[in-house]
């Protein structure tokens, strides 16, 4: 056999290797090519090698020598396409990889609740320890828990439509109290009424909610907010109670040695009337308004005012949270700007 001949058959079973390496479909497909052509017993390779013996002696090294050059060659063609093919698979996994579903999801952001809120929960929290219970009354009213049956008279100002928002559309229809029609509550103390009517003495109850008055927004001032009411009624209840109460709330609400200052005052409801001040670091910030419930009030429901005294008083909420925070302009807490609030 002429060693160029041999030559060329070696270089065209080559290229069928590769060629068939490139089309195999699977790792098994690969494999059966691998066998074609490497197999020890009726490999293609094996049956060129055949050819090897009728080249001439003096051809032979050439012959021998590109002989295994190709064997390698197509040796190490599987190897390399058998490495690509597993990349291959490789890449694949990944890309299942990527949608594991064991994978902790993104969480989407939470929101949390208003500083309002909050501050009503631990208000409430505090006054709970104290041993005040919460009641609820409604934010639409009556002027007979609004006003009449605090003791505030027909003709007194805090009547005044420019102070108050009264509903024109819903009329009340009986004619029983002494001025009919609707509000919204310009103060939690409408729930002192709503308490005392249908519970008899002792009483220890605290309301929070909101209030309504149409006054003009500005840094300590917005048309709706939050009170808390406080009203405790027993046998000899004095002043002292009041004080001693709200010292205790005070220096558990705002984590420090809270000092109370009563400056006389007036509130047709109570007798006497003070403004609360509290003090924890230096000055004195108005807190609201309490006092002893006056005796009409209590005869108005029906509580004999020589067995039974009480103390009530009426927080703003808003007040308190700023306070606290060192917020100095309460309209914040009704922008719903979430750069503020999230800061609660
Ligand atoms: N209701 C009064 C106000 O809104 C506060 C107050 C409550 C005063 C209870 C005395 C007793 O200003």
């Amino acid at each position: 056999m002429p060693l160029s001949e041999f030559l060329a058959e070696l270089d065209e079973l080559a290229k069928a290797a590769m060629a068939a390496y490139e089309s195999a479909a699977d790792a098994d497909a690969l494999e059966a090519v691998r066998i074609q052509f490497l197999g020890a017993k009726s490999g293609r390779l094996k049956a060129v090698q055949k050819g090897l013996g009728k080249i001439d002696k003096a051809d032979k090294p050439v012959a021998g020598k590109r002989f295994n050059e190709v064997k390698r060659q197509i040796e190490e063609g599987f190897a390399r396409i058998k490495f690509a093919k597993a990349e291959d698979n490789l890449h694949i996994q990944q890309e299942v990889a990527r949608h594991d579903p064991t994978i902790p999801g993104i969480s989407p952001p939470l929101g949390h609740l208003h500083p309002i809120t909050q501050t009503i929960t631990e208000i409430t929290d505090i006054m709970g320890r104290l041993g005040f219970t919460v009641t609820e009354g409604p934010e639409v009213e009556d002027h007979w828990h609004n006003f009449d049956a605090l003791n505030i008279p027909a003709e007194h100002p805090a009547r005044d439509p420019l102070d108050n928002f009264y509903l024109a559309t819903a009329q009340k229809t009986t004619t029983a109290k002494p001025q009919a029609g609707w509000l919204l509550r310009s103060q939690t103390s409408t729930v002192q009424i709503r308490v005392m009517e249908q519970t008899s003495p002792p009483v220890r109850i605290i309301s929070l909610g909101r209030v309504y008055r149409p006054d003009t927004p500005d840094a300590t001032h917005v048309p709706m907010f939050h009170q808390i009411e406080g009203l405790l009624i027993d046998r000899h209840v004095t002043m002292a109670d009041l004080k001693s109460v709200l010292r205790l709330f005070g220096t558990s609400y705002f984590e420090d040695d809270v000092h109370i200052r009563f400056r006389p005052s007036f509130f047709p409801f109570t007798e006497p009337s003070v403004e609360i001040d509290m003090s924890w670091h230096g000055g004195w910030v108005e807190m609201g308004g309490a006092g002893m419930v006056d005796p009409n009030v209590l005869r108005t429901v029906g509580y004999d005012p020589d067995q039974f005294t009480g103390f009530a008083f009426g927080l703003g909420i808003e007040r308190m949270c700023a306070q606290r925070h060192g917020i100095t302009d309460i309209r914040e807490f009704y922008k719903n700007d979430v750069r503020f609030l999230h800061q609660f």
